[in-house]
């Protein structure tokens, strides 16, 4: 028997336009109200036949393990073991999406592989199947699925699309040392103590998605995680501050950080705002990135006729 060609899904990076956080449940999860919205930072995974399951970074994030930690690991084995599937995989991960950056790099290597494994070795799971084996995964791993733009509630694993009008531009302010979302969570509770309110989506932020004016949007753009991260890693108020001096309509932390999201008016704004942010060299690397995008998709079966 021939074996099958190789699949190559692309999953994309997300930010949070908004993202408000309860206090932690018996388990240590905060319940979220977040708007999530998928921006064109990939992650290229290509499945390969293979023994077993196994898994080589490329880009970056080189030095990650590649153990039963990897979350893309993790992923192919728990599609095997929940489809009884002997067939194994060698995967190929393109890592563009920043590690420990807040903007879910792991959670979309994840979804990938649940696609594509599930193209490669034909369990025909239905969309709604891989979506209940993303939230086993990782409370972002369902939005990576998803992608476009979407209101995400539970632990942020259960995921709407909403609407959202037209594209919006973002310059990306990248650190080379990530943040620990865990940690952040803590900081967070810290700071807030116990009795605050359930999360609740910040409706004034979803109509002003279906108008599609980033300078409508930019006010309400807000993140609960953004002051802990701060505690943790004061500098990214420089980071925030260059944003603003840029002429940015508005720039917050991307989910529990360290990337700051800064929102443009347009294509040629986003990179005279990323030109300004970089020259003020108060981050690693500084990318611009537009959003929505949709979510884990096959790019080709490699070789396919
Ligand atoms: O679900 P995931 O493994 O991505 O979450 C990583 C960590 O982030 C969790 O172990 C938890 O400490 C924290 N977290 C949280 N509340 C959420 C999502 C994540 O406290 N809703």
């Amino acid at each position: 028997m021939t074996s099958p060609p190789p699949v190559h899904v692309r999953a994309p990076g997300k930010i949070n336009l908004s993202l408000r956080a309860g206090p932690p449940d018996t388990e240590g999860y905060h319940p979220l109200a977040t708007v999530f919205q998928a921006v064109s930072l990939y992650e290229d995974v290509v499945a390969h036949p293979g023994q077993g399951v196994s898994v080589q970074i490329n880009g970056r994030g080189a030095d990650l393990p590649t153990d039963t930690t990897n979350l893309a690991v993790r992923a192919a084995g728990l599609l095997r073991s929940s489809t009884g599937t002997e067939d194994g995989v060698r995967l190929e991960l393109t890592k563009a999406v920043p590690v420990a950056g807040g903007m879910a790099g792991g959670s979309a290597d994840a979804a990938a592989t649940l696609l594509a494994c599930d193209q490669l070795w034909g369990t025909g799971r239905t969309r709604e199947e891989l979506v209940a084996l993303a939230a086993r995964l990782g409370a972002d791993v369902p939005f990576a699925l998803t992608g476009m733009t979407a209101v995400g509630t539970g632990r942020g694993d259960v995921v709407t699309p909403a609407m959202s009008r037209g594209t919006y531009h973002w310059v990306l302010a990248l650190q080379d040392e990530g943040l620990s979302t865990p940690e952040v969570f803590r900081a967070l509770d810290e700071g807030a103590g116990p009795g605050r309110p359930q999360p609740e989506v910040d409706e004034d932020l979803l109509a002003a998605l279906v108008g599609g004016d980033a300078t409508a949007l930019a006010p309400h753009l807000g993140n609960d995680l953004q002051e802990p991260a701060l505690d943790l890693r004061p500098e990214l108020g420089d980071v925030l501050a260059a944003c603003h001096r840029a002429g940015a309509l508005a720039a917050l932390v991307s989910g529990s950080g360290p990337t700051v999201v800064a929102l443009a008016l347009d294509g040629p704004h986003a990179r005279s705002v990323a030109e300004v942010v970089r020259a003020a060299e108060v981050a690693d690397e500084v990318l611009t990135a537009t959003g929505p995008v949709p979510g884990a998709r096959v790019v080709e079966r490699v070789g396919a006729q």
